[in-house]
């Protein structure tokens, strides 16, 4: 009896201990209901947070965990992730409430939707915390330096939001805080010393922010095995990295940084990652020898001259290996890779090296990845590429081989390589059958520009990415419908290719994004089935023998960005939708086929229309007035995307090989695109050529050459500011030239040969400055060339057939009385002034256009800038010098 009784006072005790006490702290309670009140809470993920009945104890709330003894909160966990409904978690405002449960270790928010607020400061009160991850969760505003009160601190993760100002230099001082993120917010400024070789911190990131100046010294920073501040504004010369014993990876890429690697970097013996590509290094390949366990070396794109060492060889660890993009020379042989066995990807692209490798005795490793774009490897086949048998990434294009695709390469292809760029060599031969290969992983094939030939068979039937352009292809083109499963980019341009087009492409499944089919032997009509390929971008069917009408179907192909249907036989109207329905057309050329009818007024909708060519084709009718609807021609235009279509092809970049960091979640320069970028053939004062790449996004044109056009220019036309390339030759047009064609500043070429002009020649002709190609010949324009301009600099040809048109550079000359120019007298003065600078200079003193994009290269949102801010220096040349000349001219006159 006794027993039983003091069994059951033991479990009364034992209760109490146990599940009894912990039965959560009323005070914290109500300041978790507090916080829950303050929240939304749309997922209704804390429901069970309540007062009624069963809900009361807070330590079996979800998201909540209590200590076991003392009965406290010691873990939060406020975060809600869904990767399809991002927006679904937790918003709104944090309760101060929160304050009370001050035993708590572990506070996480992440996701939670802050809404732009800034981070609470009263988090500093929470002196026991350990942990806090606050990533991704809309804040904005500074760090608060309170945090740095807590002392126990830990981990705490900030990244990516949009925190703003500096860091706080306390948080260096925080003995306690050992994983430090910070990435992918708008932090600026200088990183605080304290940051350097005092600190306690284990791992920091502070990639993808605006931080600037020198990077402190990390010299004695014995604890630091992360660094990663990539893609920031970092200048001077790399940090001093002496006696980092620990550090293990260290990435300082994106940067401006510039000199040598220095010697402290090349003695971390525990040193695994190192990437300090894209900055302004140079030296140099340094010795790494000292980095015993160095893995991952990327140095590309940087300013690294002079030969690559044997030593290279010697960091036998090396897995993966980039040095694209500098300017390194001489010869790459076995004895650069005697103790490298483990290396499985290698770069070397775009640099001035030659390859002697042969592998004759052995093989040293097996690369997964090898990229040789330009260096000599020619002229026969790199044979030892055979060795490598577990390659599935493979570039060694316009690197000077002249000879046949050896039968092992293709060999490769079903049993694992996903790429293969050939690209711009010399090979020649036929492409072997490849049908019926079922290849994973979104393979591509670039063979353009080569000499292949002969008719193309089966290819193999997962191909994602496929271009053959720039060869002598012939036959028809069944094969493609045998790619319709996976292909996002197909370019056949510039091979002999005949017959009609294939009628398969409803079975694309809406996943062609570019499709280039430009000069070719095609026949017969477009044919309606192309009309399903809804993420059609660019579409290139360019000098065929096409025949027909434009189908309406392609009225579905509303992604279209770049048409080019120019130099075919096709007829019927310019149909009516092309405005109405493909509103992100940029580009639109119809030239050199027999359309007919008028111009439809709906073409005006196409706002984002930069070139317009509809010349020589049997047009007729008025120009429409609402052409001043071409917004993009009006403006300038930062939209520069629009000549850029990214497809789907296999990856080869090394993200997904990079140590487990939460940094390469981030997007960014990690991710390599595909992409291709548009080419447009246009006639350009007086010769056609082709604008690619860099130049294409700036060009605005209108060609209605060679029509039946007849009427007015419409005065509209003039407000389209940013035209560069005017041409109404051969048309039927008449009436005055608009008075305010000057307005149009940027015009580089203007012909309006061929028509019925009459009238003057407006005064305002002669301010553009950038004309270089002017032709107003045969047309019925009289009266006096406006004098002392440039435009006496043009040949006569570009007046002639005008009988009653007079003055230099024709050689009739005017009657006494000069042609009444109606200009205001009190415009005289400086008007005259102007006519002086110009005299002598003529055409040629416009830089231009092409003079000034012609000459640019680089980095392409570099040239953006570049031509946007010249565009700006012209405008103020211009001004100053006619101010200048102006005001030395009155000061002659005196
Ligand atoms: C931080 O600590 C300082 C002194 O250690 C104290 O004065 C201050 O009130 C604390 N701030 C917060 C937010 O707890
Ligand atoms: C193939 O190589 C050429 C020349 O080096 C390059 O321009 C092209 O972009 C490469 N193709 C792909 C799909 O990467
Ligand atoms: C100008 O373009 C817009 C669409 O961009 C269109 O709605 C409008 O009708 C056009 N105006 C004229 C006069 O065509
Ligand atoms: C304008 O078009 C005509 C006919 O298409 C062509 O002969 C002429 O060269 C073009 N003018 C310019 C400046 O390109
Ligand atoms: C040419 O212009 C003159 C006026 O300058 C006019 O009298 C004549 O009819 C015009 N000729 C033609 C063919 O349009």
């Amino acid at each position: 009896m006794s027993n039983i009784l003091v069994s059951l006072l033991l479990c009364i005790i034992f209760y109490m201990i146990s599940g009894g006490v912990s039965s959560c702290i009323e005070k914290e309670r109500q300041a978790l209901l507090d916080v829950k009140a303050n929240l939304t809470d749309p997922g209704g993920y804390l429901d069970d947070w309540g007062s009624e009945g069963e809900k009361m104890d807070c330590c079996k709330w979800t998201r909540v965990t209590c200590d076991d003894t003392s009965g406290h909160v010691i873990r939060l966990g406020l975060t809600f992730y869904h990767l399809h409904d991002p927006y679904r978690g937790f918003t709104g405002n944090f309760s101060p409430s929160l304050q009370v449960l001050n035993q708590l270790r572990y506070l996480e928010l992440s996701y939670f939707d802050f809404q732009s607020n800034p981070l609470p400061n009263f988090l500093g009160s929470l002196s026991n915390l350990q942990t806090l991850y606050i990533s991704n969760a809309n804040l904005s505003g500074p760090i608060p330096h309170q945090l740095a009160n807590l002392s126990n601190l830990l981990d705490l993760d900030l990244s990516n939001n949009s925190l703003s100002g500096s860091i706080p230099f306390s948080l260096g001082y925080m003995t306690s805080l050992t994983y430090l993120i910070l990435a992918q917010n708008q932090l600026g400024g200088v990183v605080p010393n304290s940051f350097g070789n005092s600190s306690s911190i284990v791992h920091l990131d502070l990639s993808q922010n605006l931080l600037n100046e020198s990077l402190p010294s990390f010299a004695g920073c014995s604890s630091l095995i992360s660094l990663f501040v990539a893609n920031n504004f970092f200048s001077g010369s790399m940090p001093d990295f002496t006696g980092c014993t620990s550090l293990r990876e260290l990435d300082l890429s994106g940067n401006i940084l510039s000199g040598n690697i220095p010697n402290s970097v090349l003695q971390l013996s525990n040193l695994i990652y190192l990437k300090v590509s894209h900055n302004s290094l140079r030296g140099s390949i340094p010795n790494f020898i000292g980095c015993h366990s160095l893995s991952f070396l990327d140095l590309s794109s940087n300013q690294f001259h002079g030969n690559v060492s044997n030593s290279l060889g010697q960091v036998s660890h090396l897995n993966t290996l980039d040095l694209s993009s500098n300017s390194l020379e001489g010869v790459i042989s076995e004895a650069h890779f005697v103790t490298i066995t483990q290396l499985d990807y290698l770069d070397l692209s775009l640099n001035s090296l030659a390859s002697d490798l042969n592998f004759t005795e052995r093989v040293p490793f097996q690369l997964s990845t090898i990229k040789l774009q330009s260096c000599k490897l020619g002229p026969g086949f790199p044979m030892w590429i055979k060795t490598q048998r577990q390659v599935t990434y493979l570039d060694i294009s316009n690197a000077g081989i002249l000879d046949s695709v050896p039968d092992w390469l293709w060999n490769q292809l079903p049993i694992g390589l996903k790429f293969l760029n050939l690209s711009s060599n010399q090979i020649k031969g036929k492409l072997p059958y490849m049908g019926e290969l079922y290849l994973h992983g979104s393979p591509g094939l670039d063979l353009s520009n080569n000499h292949f030939e002969g008719e193309v068979s089966l290819l193999p039937l997962t191909l994602t990415a496929l271009n053959l352009s720039g060869n002598k292809f012939s036959g028809n083109l069944s094969f493609v419908c045998q790619l319709a499963m996976f292909l996002t980019f197909l370019d056949l341009s510039n091979n002999s290719f005949s017959g009609e087009l294939p009628a398969c492409w409803m079975n694309f499944q809406e996943k062609l994004v570019v499709l280039n089919l430009s000069n070719n032997n095609l026949s017969g009509v477009i044919p309606s089935s192309l009309g399903s390929l809804d993420k059609l971008e660019a579409l290139y069917l360019r000098a065929n023998t096409l025949v027909g009408e434009v189908p309406e179907s392609l009225s579905n192909c509303k992604s279209l960005r770049f048409v080019d249907l120019g130099g075919n036989n096709l007829s019927g109207i310019i149909p009516e939708w092309i405005g109405e329905e493909l509103s992100e057309l940029y580009v639109l050329d119809l030239e050199s086929n027999r359309f007919s009818g008028r111009l439809p007024s709906h073409l005006c909708w196409l706002y984002n229309l930069q070139v317009l060519d509809l010349s020589n084709n049997g047009l007729f009718g008025n120009i429409p007035k609402c052409f001043d609807n071409f917004t993009a021609m009006a403006r300038k235009n930062f939209r520069y995307d629009m000549s850029k279509h990214s497809y789907s092809s296999y990856d080869g970049s090394y993200s997904t090989r990079e140590p487990s960091r939460r940094g390469c979640l981030y997007t960014g320069p990690c991710q390599e695109d595909a992409y291709f970028s548009d080419n447009a053939w246009i006639r350009w004062k007086g010769t056609e050529r082709s604008f690619g790449r860099s130049i294409l996004h700036l060009l605005k044109s209108i060609d209605l050459s060679r029509n039946n056009l007849s009427g007015n220019i419409p005065d509209e036309i003039t407000s389209l500011y940013e035209l560069i390339s005017l041409n109404l030759s051969f048309n039927r047009l008449h009436g005055e030239v608009p008075k305010d064609i000057g307005r149009l500043k940027y015009l580089e070429s203007f012909d309006l040969s061929r028509n019925e002009f009459s009238g003057h020649i407006p005064w305002t002709l002669s301010e553009l400055n950038f004309l270089s190609y002017l032709d107003l010949s045969f047309n019925n324009l009289s009266g006096r060339i406006p004098t002392g301009s440039q435009l006496q600099g043009f040949d006569y040809t570009s007046y002639a057939g005008n009988p009653q048109l007079c003055g230099p550079p024709l050689t009739p000359r005017c009657g006494s009385s000069p042609v009444a120019e109606k200009k205001k007298a009190t415009e005289e003065d400086e008007d005259d002034s102007w006519k002086s600078y110009n005299t002598g200079m003529g055409a040629g003193f416009a830089v231009g256009f092409l003079g000034i994009c012609g000459a640019l290269t680089g980095n392409c949102h570099c040239r953006d800038i570049l031509f946007v801010s010249l565009s700006y220096i012209k405008d103020w040349i211009y001004v100053t010098v006619v101010v200048y000349f102006s005001k030395l001219e009155r000061k002659f006159r005196r």
